[in-house]
């Protein structure tokens, strides 16, 4: 899977872990960084990440800033994102399953490495639950533009 992962200052060496954890899981990684500890605004990194995943360009997305929120909120204001920000693997689960997140958001200063690991590895390996979801997923693109 190509998966596109963005981070700002707060979340640096937990992205740069995390993708090299993807990449031993076999998964393409498109880092869209940043790799510095200087700060950054994260919804422009949020942009970036989700573009490559609205685009089609990447199936998933990963953003990762000190809480997650801020990702998250960046990330559900750009048409054909579904972001959801968790903080364990249970609750991304449920976000595949019935939300199909196509973006998953956490944060470095929430989360401990062995969680987030663990939250990556169920959100690229869950599938869609689709059926009775289905329709409420479409009902949430409706609300796009509104
Ligand atoms: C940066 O200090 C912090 O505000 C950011 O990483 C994030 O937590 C925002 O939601």
């Amino acid at each position: 899977m190509r998966i596109a992962i963005g981070n700002d200052h707060a979340a640096t060496e937990m992205k740069q872990d995390i993708a090299s954890y993807l990449e031993k899981l076999g998964h393409t990684v498109i880092n869209v960084g940043t790799d510095d500890t200087l700060s950054v605004d994260y919804p422009v990194i949020a942009k970036e990440v989700c573009d490559l995943v609205a685009e089609g360009k990447c199936e998933k997305g990963i953003l990762i800033c000190g809480t997650g929120i801020g990702m998250s909120m960046a990330a559900n204001k750009i048409k054909g994102i579904r972001a959801a920000c968790c903080s364990d693997p249970v609750c991304v689960r449920l976000t595949r399953e019935h939300n199909d997140a196509n973006v998953l958001t956490f944060g470095a200063r929430i989360v401990g490495s062995v969680m987030a690991e663990e939250m990556v590895r169920v959100f690229v390996e869950t599938e869609f639950a689709g059926g009775r979801h289905q329709k409420r997923v479409e009902l949430i693109a409706q609300l796009e533009g509104k």
